[in-house]
């Protein structure tokens, strides 16, 4: 349970910035070899170390900036389900929304609700925001397109077959 400010909040979920000491539950997340196996950029579990450098990159991104990755919280126990932000993607300039939760979570529209953060994410000054999710996945594809992403391309990765997404700030 985290009792600090909160960002944004809806019907089942709390959006709080992430801090140093969100990782035993990040490590924890990404420790599930079932979490990792949907996510496009890694597949595998990874170690604590990956976690910890994985919360420093992402905290080195000055608060100001439209990149930003939240801890997601039950709004009513306050308790961990997992990340959802905007991030640079590997490689490239463009901003790719991402998230994974505990497995807890899945299955009740928190991720949905979560990924209303592109909203911020054009507020911010961001005109495109890209999201990238393995073929297999399908309910991680689900998410990009609710959320509104069109589907622009397929590529072939180390970690499968990753369909990728778009949308633009309209
Ligand atoms: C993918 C993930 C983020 C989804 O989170 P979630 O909170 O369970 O998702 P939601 O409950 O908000 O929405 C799931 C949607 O997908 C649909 N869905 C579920 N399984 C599906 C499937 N196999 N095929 C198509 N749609 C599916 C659901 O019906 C729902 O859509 P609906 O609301 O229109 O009915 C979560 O399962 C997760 O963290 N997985 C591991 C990490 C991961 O895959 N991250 C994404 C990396 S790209």
């Amino acid at each position: 349970m985290v009792a600090r400010p909160v960002w944004r909040s809806s019907h089942r979920a709390c959006l709080v910035p992430l801090i140093a000491g969100d990782i035993e539950e990040l490590a924890a997340l990404y420790a599930d070899a079932e979490v990792m196996r949907g996510s496009s950029g890694f597949a595998i579990p990874r170690d604590r170390a990956a976690g910890e450098q994985w919360l420093q990159r992402t905290l080195a991104v000055p608060s100001t900036d439209a990149w930003v990755t939240f801890r997601v919280d039950d709004r009513s126990s306050r308790t961990f389900l997992g990340r959802c932000g905007l991030r640079r993607e590997d490689g490239s300039q463009e901003t790719e929304l991402a998230s994974a939760f505990v497995r807890a979570a899945w299955g009740r529209g928190v991720a949905t609700e979560a990924s209303a953060v592109v909203r911020h994410g054009f507020d911010t000054g961001l005109t495109r925001i890209v999201g990238c999710a393995l073929a297999g996945n399908g309910t991680s594809l689900r998410i990009l397109e609710k959320v509104g992403m069109r589907r622009t391309r397929e590529d072939l990765t180390s970690t499968g077959v990753v369909i990728r997404y778009e949308m633009e700030r309209l």
